[in-house]
């Protein structure tokens, strides 16, 4: 079939190149954005008395048939079309004739391609910050409940200070608050209207930018046309944000994948986000976690794939921006899959509160607490870290804990201590005795919470 832009050249292509040239496959995710701008452009052209206003009524109505049959599925999208704008245009043609050729004025598939995609892509982020609330929410939920269960807190992977599994959880809760917040940051920029800059350099027809904006939903427009068609950091923008919500993601899935490892037994995750192995009766495979771990990999290499298309490229349009979509839209599509997939992978977990208990009653994690004890009694740290430092590995050689050392043995290396050091070193003690703002006692997990239940009714109010 002869192209639309048939003129300097016959039009014919090789249909090996043609196959090679095309986005339908990608692009026609964006059909509802794609037609609904084309709504919007036909508009805009009757109120500037660009064209006929008979003809935008045809247009119109064209187009809203298109976009029923479309979701209907009676009509089905033409694969061997180039892209999804020239498929909308060509049926709209063939179904009311020339007036369908009238819409493509004062604007080219450059600044129309841009609009969709940060149409599409608008709605997207918004959908992925709605999963992000929705995982917040879990995480806040657990995180009451798990107020006061103490477990190890690590550092370098060796246990470190004892610590509230409430707080733990709410540590991802924060990283989860930073994403969504990037996210809605990514959309400020994303809802800035690039239709009317044409193929580069604007247009000689008297257009309205600000009017097609408007009915679009976009707050401003783009101030330079060249710029405008150019542009593709709203992707980037987009694809960082979901390539550090993976990290988050990944980091979290890496220490259920620990947890749930005979060696912690912490936790034990639903049946329904395991897998079994087909020789070893006794598995149960984190194929979940793991999976979202992996796909962490796979989204920054959405974003390096992107940065590198981009990189030198002159302006203004260039073919080579039809490479967008695939890895942005891969993105999109995959962190939306894995916050589908965590979310009630954490709330459906069992959380072994007597394991990570004994897992704190092993490995000293309460020495600091003892050298604080020394230094509540006026002795300088260091001396008081040594001090410490030598009860544990009395301790050790002689396989005792902190906890039930008998007083004779710390006297034996200083005389400080009285009865009152066996409060300092108790567990449950030396996690709540950390009430500065942000620490882990089951105090600050509840301020926390509190401070939580506020931002998501908040966060749910704002996205009504
Ligand atoms: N399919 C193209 C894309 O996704 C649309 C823009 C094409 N413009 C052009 N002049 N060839 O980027």
């Amino acid at each position: 079939m002869a192209k639309l832009w048939a003129g300097r050249t016959d039009g014919t292509t090789d249909r090996i190149a043609d196959d090679f040239n095309s986005s339908i496959r990608v692009d026609q995710r964006m059909y509802k954005e794609d037609i609904t701008g084309s709504i919007a452009h036909a508009r805009m052209l009757k109120r500037q008395g660009i064209i006929p206003a008979s003809a935008t009524d045809h247009i119109v109505a064209g187009l809203e048939g298109i976009l029923k049959d479309l979701e209907s599925g009676a009509l089905e999208i033409d694969e061997t079309a180039e892209d999804i704008h020239m498929f909308v245009e060509e049926v709209l043609t063939a179904r009311i004739g020339d007036e369908g050729k009238m819409l493509h004025t004062a604007r080219s598939r450059n600044d129309q391609v841009a609009l969709d995609t940060r149409l599409y892509l608008l709605n997207q982020s918004k959908e992925i910050r709605q999963k992000i609330l929705t995982f917040i929410e879990v995480l806040n939920t657990s995180a009451k409940t798990y107020k006061d269960t103490i477990l190890p807190g690590y550092t370098h992977l060796q246990r470190a200070q004892p610590i509230m599994f409430g707080h733990h959880l709410l540590a991802y809760a924060n990283m989860l608050v930073r994403d969504y917040d990037r996210l809605k940051d990514c959309e400020k920029r994303m809802a800035v209207s690039p239709i009317g800059a044409c193929a580069l350099a604007g247009t000689t027809y008297p257009t309205d930018r600000d009017y097609e904006a408007s009915l679009l939903g976009l707050p401003s427009v783009s101030l330079n046309s060249l710029d405008a068609v150019s542009d593709r950091d709203f992707c980037l923008e987009l694809l960082s944000a979901c390539s550090i919500l993976m990290m988050h993601l990944s980091r979290f899935s890496e220490e259920l994948i620990l947890w749930s490892s005979w060696e912690f037994g912490f936790i034990e995750l639903s049946d329904a986000y395991t897998t079994g192995s087909s020789i070893m009766p006794q598995k149960k495979n984190p194929d979940m976690a793991e999976l979202i771990r992996g796909k962490s990999g796979r989204v920054y290499g959405d974003l390096m794939s992107l940065l590198t298309t981009m990189k030198g490229l002159p302006l203004a349009y260039n073919k080579d921006m039809q490479e967008d979509k695939e890895p942005v839209f891969d993105a999109v599509d995959t962190v939306k899959m894995c916050l589908d997939v965590i979310t009630p992978m954490i709330e459906t977990m069992k959380v072994k509160q007597e394991n990570m208990r004994s897992a704190a009653q092993r490995g000293f994690i309460n020495a600091t607490d003892l050298a604080d004890y020394l230094v509540t009694k006026g002795m300088p740290f260091r001396q008081a870290y040594k001090i410490s430092g030598a009860l544990v590995a009395r301790c050790i050689e002689t396989n005792q804990i902190l906890e039930t050392l008998p007083l004779a043995e710390y006297k034996a290396v200083s005389d400080v201590f009285e009865d009152d050091l066996y409060q300092a070193v108790d567990l449950d003690q030396a996690a709540n005795r950390r009430t500065s703002k942000g620490g882990t006692s089951a105090q600050s997990v509840d301020m926390q919470t509190e401070w939580f239940d506020q931002l998501i009714s908040r966060l749910k109010e704002d996205n009504k």
